[in-house]
């Protein structure tokens, strides 16, 4: 039996406050499959993982979006969850009260059928593995979640999850900003350990410096809330050596975000 999971993002619009962002995204990705998402700043790409997990600020006005077949738009954002979608956020939300290792367990609870939850003893285990992997404090699996977290130390927490959850298609937004050098690569050897058949990464970020870390398959540009460009590898590469100006060239693009249209 195959488990490949299919993602098909198909003419999506979003708008938020009556203001359109997303114009119409077209993406289709599998299990085993690392897209990457690039562009500037403003060009819609929050909104896009955003509008994806079901955010309620943003209101889909076009398109659809289906995992293996099922439409993911009608569902709401548990339901999004559950099947299988994770989003990592660009500014994960501080929630005090609730202990990140509670937080953890009931997320992964609620992916499971009643009467299958882990057991604490197995939960911990796991979790103390995960975090050992990920070179946190142990002291982190009992604070109140990303509350007084600084933002290095929410981007691993965000991975963390990750790692625990198990999702079939992982979204990590700008996952790498705030991170110096050493945590970019322990983030990165957790998604790249993450990395199989059975999941695909939609992997949105503003620098090349990521994917020197974490390989992508292809390769999106985002101007302007539409795909305006998709490669391999190799894209991202001129990217690096020549930033984004020789695309707006080339398709007359004056300014590519969403605000000034
Ligand atoms: N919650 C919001 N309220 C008002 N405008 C928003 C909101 N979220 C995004 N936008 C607008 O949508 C556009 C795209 O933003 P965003 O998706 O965050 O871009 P990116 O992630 O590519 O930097 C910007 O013009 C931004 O101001
Ligand atoms: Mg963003």
């Amino acid at each position: 039996m195959s488990n490949v999971p299919t993602f098909v993002i198909d003419g999506l619009k979003a708008s938020i406050e009556d203001k359109e962002i997303l114009k119409g995204i077209q993406l289709e990705m599998k299990g085993g499959e690392v897209h990457a998402i690039m562009g500037p700043n403003g060009t819609g790409k929050s909104t896009l993982a955003s509008a994806l997990m079901g955010h309620p600020k943003y209101e889909v006005t076009g398109g659809s979006v289906t995992l293996d077949g099922e439409d993911v738009l009608e569902m709401g954002v548990d339901e999004r969850a559950r099947a299988g979608l994770f989003l990592a956020m660009q500014y994960p939300s501080e929630i005090p009260g609730v202990t990140n290792a509670d937080f953890l367990r009931s997320a992964i609870n609620a992916r499971r059928e009643e009467g299958n939850e882990i057991s604490l003893i197995k939960f911990i285990r796991q979790m103390e593995k995960k975090m050992k992997e990920l070179d946190m404090n142990p002291e982190f699996a009992h604070r109140y979640l990303n509350e007084g977290f600084s933002g290095g130390e929410k981007k691993r927490n965000e991975i963390l999850q990750m790692m625990l959850i198990e999702p079939k298609i992982v979204i990590l937004d700008e996952i790498d900003s705030g991170l110096d050098i050493d945590a970019l690569k322990i983030v990165a050897a957790g998604v790249n350990a993450m990395r199989s058949e059975e999941r695909g990464f939609l992997i949105i970020t503003h620098y090349q410096r990521l994917l020197d870390y974490i390989k992508p398959d292809y390769v999106h540009v985002m101007m302007q809330g539409r795909i305006v460009k998709s490669g391999g590898p190799e894209l991202a590469e001129k990217l690096e050596a020549e930033g984004y100006d020789w695309i707006k060239e080339e398709l007359g693009i004056v300014d590519e975000t969403v605000e000034q249209l």
